[in-house]
């Protein structure tokens, strides 16, 4: 159990970051939640409420857009009180050939995928310093292992990402803040099956409730220790 914790989870509307938001919620952890969808929002804050009693804070924010992105944050910083674990989840994809693929969506999975977790994460980062402790849990992919042809946005974004996270894992390592990258492989999600990809048969398939256990498996080791990159796959690939 995680009570007393809050936590902002960013694409907690759909996906994995709804499937962690369960998971938090079962812990006992007091939820803020952020994605453009406010019906998403809505469904899942009654839903939460029904099932654990909890009250989550709602922020419908675009995270590519900085103005939105502080300002969910803030709202949500207001309601918690406090920030003690960060996901960020918000994610897109799109897979075309670098030389076909149109360049303002190219960006567009760049400004999501990168400048949404820069945004989000120095917007939440004061809060945790000031504290002297938290986590930060950004959710990659092994697309930010590895590229692929018709993967150059979302790989570029992803290989970003996982900079980003290294870097700031050693800036705020000694204030006490554990920096996370997650790396699950493809994920039954909207997401893979609007971007086309192959995510198998039911019964072999990634499932945003096993990404979930991965978050909860990081945020339950010892404070003295970090989890500093997560990777799962599938056991049983096609
Ligand atoms: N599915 C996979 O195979 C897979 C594998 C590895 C990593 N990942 C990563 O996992 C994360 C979640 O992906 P998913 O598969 O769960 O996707 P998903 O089912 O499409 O859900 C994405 C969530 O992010 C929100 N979102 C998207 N763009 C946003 C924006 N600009 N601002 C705020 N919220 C935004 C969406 O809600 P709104 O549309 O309402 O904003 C939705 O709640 C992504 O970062 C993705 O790259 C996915």
């Amino acid at each position: 159990m995680l009570p007393q914790k809050t936590a902002i989870i960013t694409g907690a509307g759909k996906g994995i970051g709804l499937a962690v938001a369960r998971a938090l919620a079962k812990e006992g952890v007091r939820l803020g939640l952020i994605a453009r969808s406010a019906a998403d929002l809505e469904r899942l804050r009654s839903e939460l409420k029904e099932q654990f009693g909890t009250d989550a804070a709602i922020a419908t924010a675009d995270v590519s857009n900085r103005t939105e992105a502080e300002a969910a944050v803030a709202q949500l910083a207001g309601q918690l009180g406090t920030i003690d674990i960060l996901i960020n989840n918000a994610g897109t994809a799109t897979f075309g050939t670098l030389a076909d693929m149109d360049p303002e969506e190219w960006q567009r999975i760049i400004q999501v995928n990168l400048m949404g977790t820069y945004y989000v994460t120095r917007a939440a980062l004061p809060h945790m310093l000031e504290r002297k402790q938290g986590d930060i849990l950004n959710v990659a992919s092994t697309a930010g292992e590895r590229g692929f042809a018709t993967g150059s946005a979302y790989c570029a974004s992803k290989f970003a990402v996982m900079g980003l996270t290294e870097s700031l894992f050693h800036e705020v390592r000694k204030s006490n803040i554990r920096v996370t990258a997650l790396t699950p492989s493809t994920v039954n999600t909207e997401l893979a099956f609007k971007a086309g990809l192959p995510i198998g048969t039911e019964d072999r398939m990634m499932q945003p409730e096993d990404v979930a256990q991965l978050v909860l498996a990081a945020l339950a080791l010892p404070p003295r220790v970090v989890m500093k990159t997560a990777g799962i796959l599938t056991t049983n690939p096609q």
